[in-house]
């Protein structure tokens, strides 16, 4: 079975991405600069698929590794590529950072991709392109908006230079725009792994479950939604996993109708912020000690997506709920020191 190059394959999505991969039969390659991550999860993928991925340790802020890295590895067919720094609020204090971390590294791979004829190229987008799209569910078609931040912005120019590089070469891609990824896998042996304090709100809902966090804050109760707060498509983190797969497996079969195709990768269910808290209560019998506060800075009122073009094109669709996902975190949060 063809061998997959996973950038970013310690990470929350990289990991259960390869998890499937293996599932599926692939043979995997991570390369992970273990700057969010730990090397632990290495072991637990091979403990959950009884199949250690082939690892290499190395940044792609430096092109001579990535050289190096094809030298090695020639029977590589594709790459999902995750690698990138991902926090939101982060990025609005370090633009430079991320612009070199998000972009740099994606010109390198597709240079030595080229150079090295490996032309199946998976990309980790966001919904967050969109910005508060005009209409829901949010499709395809829907424009982008002006990036409410440098990480948005880092999404919407890697796609761009994608689609350019397909236009001129042999490159064929696919750009998954994830809504919330959330949860982790049923053996709760991976998951999600934030450092510091939780930037995103599942995380921060389980670390309060769990007493680390003394009270959640909702950020916003006066938005235009039924209960005013805002409104996501929490999506679980193996449904997501899968779709890679899915897509990639269309790279490889000459499937793909054109040379670089986005895709929603969502539920197309919205969830407000009490939603999931009401949802969260019921799938694991834990109360919730939270807030509402002002609204966060850059936050939107609402995004879920419209999911028809994956079904039909990729034949893929969410199989699992909010509770799974809900219940999933939880298990993990409860494996965590
Ligand atoms: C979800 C909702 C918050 C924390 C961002 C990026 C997206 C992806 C996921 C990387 C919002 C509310 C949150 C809290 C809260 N990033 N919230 N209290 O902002 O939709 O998406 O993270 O891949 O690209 O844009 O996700 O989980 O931060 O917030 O009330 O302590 O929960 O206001 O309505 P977001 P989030």
């Amino acid at each position: 079975m063809s061998k997959i190059l996973v950038t970013g394959g310690l990470g929350f999505i990289g990991s259960h991405t390869v998890v499937e991969l293996q599932n599926e039969g692939f043979e995997v390659v991570i390369i992970d600069n273990l700057s969010n991550t730990t090397i632990d999860v290495l072991d637990k993928i091979t403990s959950i698929t009884g199949k250690e991925p082939l690892f290499e340790k190395l940044d792609l802020k430096n092109q001579p590794s990535i050289q190096e890295f094809f030298k090695k590895h020639q029977d590589v067919e594709g790459v999902i590529h995750f690698a990138a720094s991902k926090a939101v609020g982060e990025s609005v204090e370090k633009p430079l950072m991320y612009y070199h971390n998000n972009i740099s590294t994606l010109i390198y791979l597709l240079e030595e991709m080229r150079t090295n004829k490996v032309n199946n190229f998976i990309f980790s987008s966001s919904c967050t392109v969109y910005g508060q799209a005009d209409q829901m569910p949010i499709t395809e078609s829907a424009p982008f908006k002006t990036a409410e931040s440098p990480y948005g912005n880092t999404k919407q120019i890697g796609e761009e230079i994608i689609a350019d590089t397909s236009k001129v070469s042999d490159l064929k891609a696919i750009a998954l725009r994830y809504f919330n990824p959330i949860g982790a896998h049923e053996t709760a042996k991976i998951g999600e792994l934030p450092i510091g304090v939780p930037q995103n709100l599942i995380p921060y809902v389980t670390q309060t479950a769990a007493g680390i966090r003394e009270q959640l804050s909702v950020f916003g109760g006066d938005y235009p939604t039924p209960d005013g707060t805002a409104i996501r498509d929490y999506i679980h983190v193996v449904d997501l996993a899968k779709a890679h797969t899915v897509a990639m497996k269309r790279l490889l079969n000459g499937e793909n109708n054109s040379d670089f195709e986005v895709f929603n990768i969502g539920t197309g269910k919205g969830s407000s912020v009490l939603d999931v808290i009401k949802a969260f209560e019921n799938a694991t019998d834990q109360k919730l000690n939270y807030k509402i506060v002002d609204r966060r800075e850059g936050d939107i009122t609402e995004a879920y997506a419209d999911t028809t073009y994956a079904q039909n094109e990729l034949k893929w669709k969410a199989e699992l709920s909010l509770d799974d996902a809900l219940a999933s975190a939880w298990k993990w949060q409860k494996t965590l020191k």
